[in-house]
């Protein structure tokens, strides 16, 4: 194919590249830190603490403010407003330390004081002479220390369905499990940074790399005692985000506007990377203990969870996440008695944030484990028992449809999509040659694995779930558009300008995708919850029915139908710029704000019952991997995938999703392994210590597909359903695939904790 036709063949299954893919490719993509710095900027860098936990009985800053090129050293009693970036609860002082109170430190790294300096260098170094005096205490740091000292951010939550503990004692076979599991690193590519610059009066602008920058704005306003409307956020994109900007980018923000107040110059704060992987928070690490009852058949009776997060100091959005943890103890699998219940542990560390999958990823790991165990009790191919125990298909009726928290399952389609792939990938048949080659090779072993996703749309705070957009047709019949989501790489931009160009008629070069800003679309939520393409794309969509429904009505053309450039109508056509044109001379309004808020939503929390989901995402992986046992060194071979996006926006940008999503799965549950010492102090700061994946680490062969019936049954944009994190679960084959091959050598049940490093497999074969 050419390259002419080549495009127009992506443009009509929509599988456009990214709008920034080639300044991405040409380095002419503009992030925070690559925008002209003005000659007065002044650069920042945070005083940390050197202890994990205790008071800070004396802290002299002389010796920093002595420093070569400081030029100021704010301390928590500078901070005009409420010294606060806790997104939900009041529990996170910006900088930690008052000249005139002192401070308390709760984790290792925490921001103390804020260096004002002429140059990054010069900020960074005066940061460093601060003589601190500390009176140190014990830092609680592992759930286990947690629960020792009876130390919970809030009370256990639980969700129940019938009784569990009576349908396990009945069942005619019992297991009891526990794993545990780290956290990770969400090593976006572009660490955290703000510019802010002040104007008029009280006014700041900041440029922020943030998920969240309605949020980013209410703290900047909050901790400076500034309104809202004082306050602009603008960000055009991130490099990267991954959950790790969904709150984490707030401080940073207060603490360039806080600078820029107080020094009326712009001013900048990027994080070094060992001190962004320090100080921000990261994936919860999690326990999981496991209580399932089941029949010979390996049916399950009744099941209960017992979950421990581990939260690091604050809050943040702990409880959303430990919840969804919980919402996803099921995976794709009906329980007909269940007990969750929720432990949320509070530590001296990070505090743990948001990342891909937001909690889901720990509940589905639970689960897997739960089938993968009951399938070694009975000797049977895990597989059969997954199977067994899915959700009823969608319209097979009522039966085994039931979440634990009371929400019907009615759009499962992970029978249909399980026996696609198990054809695609021949899976039986690799299944047995694997088992046969594993009896002659003594100390190469492989492991194969199968495991399904199925993942709940929505935030679980039901009143996120909304968005808004802003529409502007030029006199020209050029488009402008504006939402309230951010890119972040995943393609957002991209996937909602697609939806404007469809509904006006008009090619993809005509929409001008533009930075998302506060003073553009107000009160908006983080670009998150994989909702991203849903909501602002449903919003952008009500903009354009606004904007086509005055230009139908100014032309008297009833049931107009926009495409192609032309908008066409019984008894006359026009051109969009004509009709734009004309519009335009007989007054009528070419700007429109769009909104939409996700139907059908209902959340009891303290109940725990209702419908906190719009609809669920589906997928399935089998992953092949080879173990050296005498080395632990492992690799995959291959990976077939099979996911559900609905009838996809862009399928290039989708299955980039679905790549992306499930190595950064793999990555979790494989190699990255954060390792605190026992004073709290991250020993894995820098790439040297913490391994994500690279190219290298790509399986041979990888077959990623999407699932062409894929279709949303609820009234979605264009049908098509999200696809941000469901894939990230799918890692899990890889995860467990370790553990067959592993169990392969050992000849016996072994459970595997993850990340299943090299180090950790042969402690399990020991
Ligand atoms: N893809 C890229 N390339 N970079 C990212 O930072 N973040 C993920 C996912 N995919 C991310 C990504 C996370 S955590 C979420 S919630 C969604 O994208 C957010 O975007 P969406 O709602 O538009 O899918
Ligand atoms: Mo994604 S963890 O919801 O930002």
């Amino acid at each position: 194919m050419d390259g002419a036709s080549a495009l127009s063949a992506a443009s009509a299954t929509g599988a456009l590249a990214h709008d920034s893919a080639h300044r991405h490719v040409a380095g002419d993509a503009r992030y925070v830190d690559d925008h002209a710095e003005p000659g007065a900027m002044v650069h920042l860098a945070f005083g940390l603490s050197a202890v994990a936990r205790g008071r800070i009985l004396s802290l002299d800053l002389a010796p920093v403010r002595a420093a070569p090129g400081v030029i100021r050293v704010l301390t928590a009693d500078d901070l005009p407003g409420i010294n606060d970036t806790g997104p939900v609860a009041r529990d996170e002082p910006a900088l930690a330390f008052s000249e005139r109170r002192g401070g308390e430190v709760n984790y290792h790294g925490q921001a103390l004081f804020l260096v004002v300096a002429r140059t990054r260098e010069a900020a960074r170094l005066a940061a460093k002479l601060a003589v601190v005096e500390y009176e140190e205490e014990a830092p609680i740091l592992s759930i286990d220390d947690a629960i020792a000292a009876g130390s919970y951010l809030t009370a256990p939550y639980r969700m129940a369905a019938g009784d569990a503990v009576d349908a396990i004692a009945a069942a005619p076979r019992r297991l009891k499990g526990r794993i545990e599991m780290g956290g990770q690193e969400h090593f976006y590519l572009e660490g955290q940074v703000a510019v802010a610059t002040p104007g008029e009066g009280d006014e700041m602008h900041v440029l922020s790399s943030t998920q969240h920058p309605s949020e980013v704005q209410a703290a900047v306003a909050h901790n400076l005692a500034l309104p809202a409307n004082a306050v602009t956020v603008e960000v055009r994109r991130m490099g990267g985000g991954f959950g790790g900007k969904e709150t984490q980018g707030a401080l940073i923000a207060v603490a360039a506007a806080l600078a820029a107040k107080l020094t009326g110059r712009p001013a900048k704060l990027r994080l070094d990377r060992d001190d962004d992987m320090i100080l921000t928070g990261k994936r919860h690490p999690f326990r999981v203990d496991y209580e399932v009852g089941f029949d010979d058949e390996g049916c399950i009776l009744g099941v209960r969870f017992e979950q421990w997060a581990n939260c690091g100091w604050s809050e943040d959005l702990s409880a959303a996440i430990a919840d969804r943890a919980m919402f996803h103890a099921d995976n794709a699998y009906f329980y007909p008695a269940a007990e969750i219940i929720s432990h949320r542990c509070r530590t001296n560390l990070c505090s743990m944030t948001a990342f891909r999958g937001f909690g889901g990823p720990q509940g589905v790991l639970g689960a897997e484990r739960m089938i993968q165990h009951i399938a070694h009790e009975l000797g049977r191919d895990p597989l059969t028992i997954r199977r067994r125990n899915f959700y009823a298909s969608a319209g097979a009726g009522e039966a085994r449809a039931m979440t634990p928290y009371g929400m019907r399952v009615e759009d499962c389609v992970i029978g249909e999509i399980v026996d696609d792939l198990v054809v695609a990938a021949d899976y039986h048949a690799r299944r047995a040659e694997i088992a046969e080659w594993n009896s002659q090779s003594p100390v190469m072993k492989r492991g194969i694995s199968l495991t399904p996703v199925k993942f709940g749309i929505s935030f679980t705070t039901t009143h996120l779930n909304q968005a808004g957009a802003l529409v502007l047709i030029y006199q020209d019949g050029s488009v402008m558009l504006n939402h309230g989501g951010t890119e972040m790489g995943q393609g957002l931009y991209r996937k909602v300008a697609q939806v404007a160009a469809a509904e006006f008629g008009l090619p993809d070069d005509a929409i001008r995708i533009t930075a998302t800003r506060t003073d553009k679309v107000p009160n908006t939520s983080p670009t998150a919850a994989s909702s991203g393409s849903d909501m602002n794309g449903m919003a952008v969509k009500d903009a354009c029915d606004q904007l086509k429904a005055r230009i139908a009505a100014h032309l008297g053309a009833e049931g107009a139908i926009f495409e192609n450039g032309m908008i066409r109508w019984t008894g006359g056509e026009t051109s969009w710029a004509e009709a734009v044109s004309s519009a335009y001379m007989a007054r009528v309004s070419l700007a429109a704000s769009g909104f939409y808020a996700t139907p059908k939503l209902t959340w009891d929390r303290p109940a725990a019952k209702g419908r906190p989901f719009y609809y669920f995402a589906y997928g399935a992986a089998v992953t092949e991997v080879l173990l050296d046992t005498l080395t632990g060194e492992n690799r995959m071979l291959r990976v077939d995938i099979l996911h559900d996006v609905g009838r996809s926006l862009n399928p290039a940008i989708d299955l980039g999703q679905v790549e992306g999503g499930f190595i950064q799965g793999v990555g979790w549950l494989t190699t990255e392994e954060l390792v605190w010492d026992p004073k709290g102090r991250l020993a894995t700061h820098a790439p040297s210590t913490y391994k994500i994946p690279t190219a290298g680490d790509r399986p041979e062969v990888m077959n990623m597909r999407l699932w062409a019936k894929g279709e949303n049954r609820e009234l979605t944009i264009r049908r098509s359903k999200a696809v941000g994190e469901p894939p990230l679960m799918l890692g899990v084959s890889a995860f467990l695939a370790l553990q067959e091959a592993m169990m392969a050598s050992a000849g016996e049940w072994r459970p595997l904790d993850a990340p299943a490093t090299a180090e950790r497999l042969l402690m399990a074969l020991d």
